[in-house]
């Protein structure tokens, strides 16, 4: 059995370059915040506890925390003296809750890193362990290492200390290994060394890294591995650096779909969060972005330029031009162009929502289709019943929403407006431009526009010069013809597709 181990994930600082009234390690990428992803990959070594060090805006960070991770310790930083000020401060709330770490080890990360990987994290608690190693460093050679603590070798390749940038001299500030800032320590030496730490550096602050050169005066073991993917620890200071972060974990996350067998046209425009789950053989169009919780299943194909979150699309949908939010999408169905599915929506299998349709709390049975320019909103729409062109769900009589039921089959005309809460039967029909106001009983057809009137010869009399009236003129003096007889005996004007 491997030994217990505490996490302590450091989110205490200000992240003032992030200029912004949300604290830093609550900014998001990849549809959750930057600390919910380390807390996420910390999770992957099974800690015996966690604790996050919270300071600045604590009030938005340690309800966040505990959110996501109710048993999480949280220790209150009130003025960031440093990492390892920070540390203790952990330790002392640790102790104070009863889960002081007695044995095993303790490993330490920051919360503004968020492609942190659970396996990276489990293989470096690993190789600690089995190192026996009073100190275990996560470095990463970088290119450009300005900034970070520089890890000091020997000869022999022994790790002998990490040099803060501001406390390093020329030669040092040549090394390109770097500390990740991710550190794992032996329990009991990090109990007993915390407190030894000074702060008489160039930054008048408590160094966390200081522990190494302690480690090494006590004659300890201090190892390191240097990280090949760097990204990983890769922090967010500011929104460039955020957004630069939030493209290279989508990069990461569309490729990882596409390796499982998703075709994605476009991975430069194409969007998917963290907890998106998608099918073998899903396709996406280029500008899509699916958020959220959001589930595609088999053979359903998604954009161009939609974005769906936290929405749910059976196997074989259709989903084209649409914005959705909450909404459930059922096998063989198909949405948009133009849709707008709102909360509660639900359309049932091969069922069709169209062009300009608008749809909230509205339960849309199998096969049943609202085609064209219409806004159903607390609905609730039978089996294969076929809404008409320009229909209003008129749900809302300016002080409470109602719910108008469409039964199965029904066939309803262009241009109605159901004014909520009504009721039209299963088989019913109504004509084109009906206002139903009163229930309609099954294999009913309602109707209420007024009877037409035609005014013969109106244009020749009325608008006498206009190539109107030329043109009725040419008909036949304008008078009736056969297609302006009076309408009302029939209802057959709903639009049909
Ligand atoms: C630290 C390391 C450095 C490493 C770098 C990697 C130390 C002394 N230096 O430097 O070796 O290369 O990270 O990014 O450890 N924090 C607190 N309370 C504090 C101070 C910091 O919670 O009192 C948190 C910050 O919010 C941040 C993290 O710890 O998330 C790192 O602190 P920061 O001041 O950025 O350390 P660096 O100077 O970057
Ligand atoms: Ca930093």
């Amino acid at each position: 059995m491997a030994a217990p181990l505490t996490v302590v994930v450091l989110a205490a600082g200000g992240g003032t370059r992030m200029k912004s009234k949300t604290m830093k390690v609550l900014h998001r990428v990849g549809g959750r915040s930057m600390i919910g992803h380390v807390l996420d990959a910390v999770s992957a070594v099974e800690p015996a506890c966690v604790c996050a060090v919270v300071g600045h805006q604590r009030e938005q960070v340690a309800p966040h925390v505990l959110d996501q991770l109710g048993d999480a310790v949280l220790a209150v930083q009130e003025e960031q003296l440093g990492t390892g000020h920070a540390v203790r401060v952990a330790l002392e709330a640790l102790e104070k809750e009863g889960r002081a770490p007695e044995g095993g080890s303790v490993l330490v990360a920051y919360g503004d890193t968020p492609l942190l990987q659970g396996d990276t994290l489990r293989a470096f608690a690993a190789n600690h362990e089995a190192a026996q190693a009073a100190v275990s460093i996560l470095s990463g050679v970088v290119a450009e290492p300005t900034g970070y603590g520089r890890i000091v070798r020997d000869g022999d390749g022994e790790v002998l200390a990490i040099v803060e940038e501001k406390d390093a001299t020329e030669e040092q500030r040549a090394i390109g290994e770097i500390n990740s800032g991710i550190l794992a320590f032996e329990a009991s030496f990090l109990r007993e060394c915390i407190t030894r730490l000074g702060n008489d550096n160039s930054k008048g602050e408590y160094y966390l890294t200081d522990l190494v050169q302690l480690a090494r005066d006590g004659g300890l073991t201090v190892t390191a591995y240097p990280i090949d993917d760097v990204w990983q620890t890769e922090g967010a200071n500011d929104r460039a650096q955020l957004a630069a972060l939030g493209r290279e974990l989508n990069r990461r996350i569309v490729t990882r779909w596409m390796k499982d067998g998703v075709t994605v046209m476009d991975p430069d425009t194409t969007w998917i969060d963290s907890d998106v789950v998608l099918a073998q053989d899903v396709t996406i169009l280029p500008g899509t972005q699916l958020l959220g919780t959001t589930v595609v299943a088999e053979d359903a194909v998604i954009g161009p330029d939609t974005t769906l979150e936290d929405c749910e699309v059976g196997r074989g949908a259709r989903v084209v031009r649409t914005h959705g939010q909450l909404a459930v999408v059922g096998e063989e169905a198909t949405v948009g162009p133009f849709s707008y599915l709102r909360p509660g929506t639900h359309l049932g299998a091969r069922g069709k929502i169209g062009a300009f349709v608008e749809t909230k709390n509205a339960e849309i049975g199998d096969g049943a289709k609202v085609p064209h320019l219409s806004y159903v909103g607390d609905a609730e729409i039978g089996e294969g019943t076929n809404i008409g062109a320009g229909t209003i769900f008129a749900n809302y009589d300016g002080v409470q929403k109602h719910r108008t039921k469409v039964g199965r089959h029904a066939k309803t005309g262009s241009n109605n407006t159901f004014v909520a809460p009504v009721e039209v039967g299963d088989g019913a029909g109504t004509g084109a431009g009906t206002v139903v106001r009163r229930d309609v009983p099954p294999g009913a057809l309602a109707v209420s526009a007024a009877q037409q009137r035609n005014l013969p010869g109106w244009a020749q009399s009325r608008r006498s010069g206009t190539p109107q009236a030329e043109a009725a003129a040419a008909a036949g003096n304008g008078e009736p013809s056969e297609n302006a007889q009076e309408i009302g005996s029939d209802p057959g004007e709903a639009a049909q597709s």
